[in-house]
């Protein structure tokens, strides 16, 4: 298996297929790391320097040596306040007011099997498929411990972390930070690769130089944000798709974090992730443990697209759960682009009656059905169907969309309440917000405190009325704002900065019982579009609604740089009207189909008002996803164009057995006499022969990959490319 130990000299190895990672006790007890790369079979510590650096202090114990250095040595968990001045990856405040915690190694265990942690989302794994190590360190005043977690998924070439900090003496201190992940690597240069953006413009992939000093990337919204999503990755400046080291971490975890990136004086790098120090406090008391939620690694020597290889394993076999974890997902059609809040049973029947004759398997009721709810400034919190909009409410609009042989689905966005809302005129207090103080409102809404019981015992009784009342298949579960004004009347004054947190465990709490008491049910994740797209919610959900951008060509970009951690299968994506309701951009039906297919798929528009030319272009489309769905969701993907750099979008699939895949994408933009280009495919078997969409041309996948394909000669902008490859047999 996956873990290899020295006792006597107290070094630890995490090995898995192609990956290794060392740690080691030294003289004095300080656990440092000593390797995190490719297998090595060697103890990595003969690269450790001690260099005597001027204003780097020296511990107690190490006398009068002054190269021996907390600040210069590569930890495995750093602590503030004992003389390493690098970001820390813990804090306390001790109940004297001082600051300093000082780690050393006391014991292990290995463990079968995937270590859990109480209530909220990780790696999950069997006593076969993966291994723990807990490695138990003690602060030198002997009041507080910490376990460091590692999770070892051998085949995976994955290492997940967590940490347990446990309050040992007789009084309560206040944990001020609780990273997950601290990661120092000394030797060599690497650059940052993170995903930014904005509302319908999430994930843009950007690739940095290491600046001396620190590097952010982080959310102060309760949500992991559109603006940063919590994952980075760090790569060697020659790193391509397929060459280069490169190292990757995603968070588990939905809300604020941070992840920073310091390149020291000495050229070192040190990497830390976790819960956002800057609204967060924990008041630990005497006996209490605090669990951080989990960070996951992988490395890979071969590029990017051997890193999202792995990431996107991991996540689909051992964090997403649930019956459609690998299942085919059911093409939908949802009306929010199509209607908005205007509509009633009979607009919505017509669109469904249009679906079902074009071959849709589910329709999606988004916002609006419920409460007082004609625009977005009321009824949040009031989960009972609207019968002004909808006569015979849920249950009747379900059969009749059952009858027309189609499956229902719901939108609920649970954590909200308006202020217009009879839930409001009840439960005031049940808003976050602080006394003698006007809230924020964001799209004219509040938060309701997720962290109390009594809410979460509400929102599961609303939702399951609904969900008892009729036979629903999906629920989208929306958040559309970031959250300030943090207080709950339900915390003591102490107690305020566990709320972000808190709100945290009691949505996860919340998510658990719904899912695992409706197993049948998809839930598809949304916070306006990929607000919240993280492996938290993965977790319960998994799919969710990529972005509020549903332009195909701003989709290229925004699924490229969701590619990089996340897996197809779990990319909410749709086919909407032109000109687009977004940018405004015209782009043929074709191509939006095509970019729509690297995901969920689906449609967002009136499909009743289609020309009949675009309903037999959809009728063909659902077609194809279905025949193609299995390749794309179940095979390799492989990025073949940066789309913000290059004129096209290019993007492949194949096969675990080589013989079939799907390259896609589109050609932005035509020029006059232009030169086809030719594209180098990936993944393929060169020994293979590969026909090109059923036609007359063959080649080897030798050829394919060294001598690439030409691109189709492009008319007009935005134009589809589809290779379709299958193994030519005999
Ligand atoms: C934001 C989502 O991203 C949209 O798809 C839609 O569901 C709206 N909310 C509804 O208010």
């Amino acid at each position: 298996m996956g873990i290899y130990i020295n006792e006597q000299e107290k070094f630890f190895s995490l090995k898995t297929n192609n990956t290794e990672y060392q740690m080691q006790a030294d003289e004095y007890g300080v656990l440092k790391h000593i390797w995190y790369g490719e297998r090595v079979e060697n103890n990595m510590s003969y690269l450790l320097e001690y260099p005597d650096v001027g204003f780097s202090g020296n511990p107690y114990d190490a006398g009068n040596d002054r190269t021996y250095s907390l600040n210069t040595l590569p930890l495995e968990y750093a602590c503030s306040g004992i003389g390493d001045f690098r970001i820390p990856a813990v804090s306390v405040k001790h109940s004297d007011g001082s600051c300093a915690l000082d780690l050393r190694y006391k014991s292990f265990k290995i463990k079968k099997g995937k270590y859990n942690i109480t209530g909220m989302p990780a790696v999950y794994g069997n006593e076969s498929d993966s291994e723990t190590l807990e490695i138990i360190l003690y602060d030198t005043s002997g009041k507080i411990e910490i376990t460091l977690r590692y999770g070892v998924l051998e085949k995976y070439d994955i290492i997940t972390r967590s940490a347990v900090i446990r309050n040992l003496g007789q009084k309560s201190v206040i944990l001020e930070k609780a990273a997950s992940l601290c990661l120092d690597i000394p030797h060599f240069e690497w650059e940052l690769v993170h995903f930014h953006g904005r509302h319908a413009m999430e994930r843009l992939s950007q690739r940095s130089p290491l600046i001396n000093g620190i590097q952010e990337i982080a959310s102060t919204r309760g949500t992991s944000s559109h603006q940063h999503n919590p994952s980075f990755i760090l790569c060697s400046p020659e790193c391509t798709e397929n060459s280069g080291e490169c190292i990757g971490s995603f968070f588990v975890y939905s809300g604020s974090f941070q992840a920073q990136v310091e390149r020291d004086e000495l050229g070192q790098i040190r990497a830390v992730m976790g819960i956002h120090p800057g609204l967060f406090s924990w008041n630990l008391k005497p006996g209490d443990i605090f669990e951080t939620p989990e960070a996951v690694l992988t490395y890979s020597k071969n590029g990017f697209s051997k890193l999202s290889y792995n990431f996107h394993k991991v996540i689909r076999e051992h964090i997403c759960r649930g019956k459609y974890k690998l299942a085919e997902r059911p093409v939908l059609i949802n009306n929010w682009e199509a209607t908005y809040f205007d509509f009633n049973s009979d607009k919505i029947l017509e669109i469904a009656k249009e679906s079902a004759e074009l071959g849709v398997d589910m329709l999606v009721l988004d916002d609006g059905w419920f409460g007082k709810r004609d625009d977005d400034c009321s009824g949040l919190g009031d989960w009972f169907v609207n019968e002004k909009k909808l006569q015979g409410g849920i249950y009747e609009l379900a059969e009749n969309v059952k009858n027309m042989g189609m499956r229902f689905g719901l939108w609920f966005e649970p954590e909200m309440i308006s202020e217009d809302s009879e839930l409001y005129r009840e439960h005031p207090e049940w808003a976050i917000r602080i006394p003698d103080r006007q809230p924020t409102r964001g799209r004219y809404q509040l938060v309701l405190d997720m962290s109390r019981e009594d809410v979460q015992d509400y929102l599961y009784k609303v939702i399951s009325n609904i969900l008892d009342s009729a036979e629903i298949s999906y629920i989208k579960w929306d958040m559309n704002r970031s959250i300030c004004d943090w207080y709950s009347g339900f915390l003591t004054a102490e107690g305020q900065g566990e709320l972000p947190h808190r709100y945290m465990l009691g949505l996860y709490a919340l998510l658990e019982r719904l899912t695992s008491d409706y197993p049948e049910i998809l839930f598809e994740g949304c916070s306006g579009g990929g607000g919240r797209f993280d492996a938290g919610m993965l977790y319960y959900c998994p799919q969710i609604w990529c972005s509020d951008d549903t332009d195909a060509y701003e989709r290229t970009k925004i699924q490229y740089g969701t590619s990089f951690i996340y897996p197809v299968s779990s990319v909410g994506s749709h086919v909407s009207v032109v000109p687009n309701h977004q940018t405004g951009r015209i782009t043929p039906m074709e191509t939006r189909a095509i970019t729509a297919m690297a995901g969920s798929f689906g449609y967002e528009l009136d499909l009743s008002s289609l020309s009949e030319q675009d309903k037999q272009s959809v009728k063909l489309h659902i077609k194809k996803f279905r025949e193609y769905a299995p390749l794309i969701h179940n095979g390799k993907y492989y990025r073949l164009s940066n789309p913000i750099n290059d004129n096209y979008a290019l993007w492949e699939f194949v096969s675990d057995d080589e013989t079939e895949a799907l390259v896609h994408g589109m050609v932005y933009r035509t020029e006059p006499n232009m030169k086809r280009k030719s594209i180098k495919l990936e993944g393929l078997n060169p020994d293979y022969q590969y026909q090109v969409n059923g036609s007359s041309e063959v080649y080897s996948g030798a050829a394919l990959m060294k001598g690439g394909i030409l691109l189709p000669k492009a008319w007009g902008d935005y134009c589809p490319v589809e290779f379709h490859l299958k193994k030519q047999e005999g």
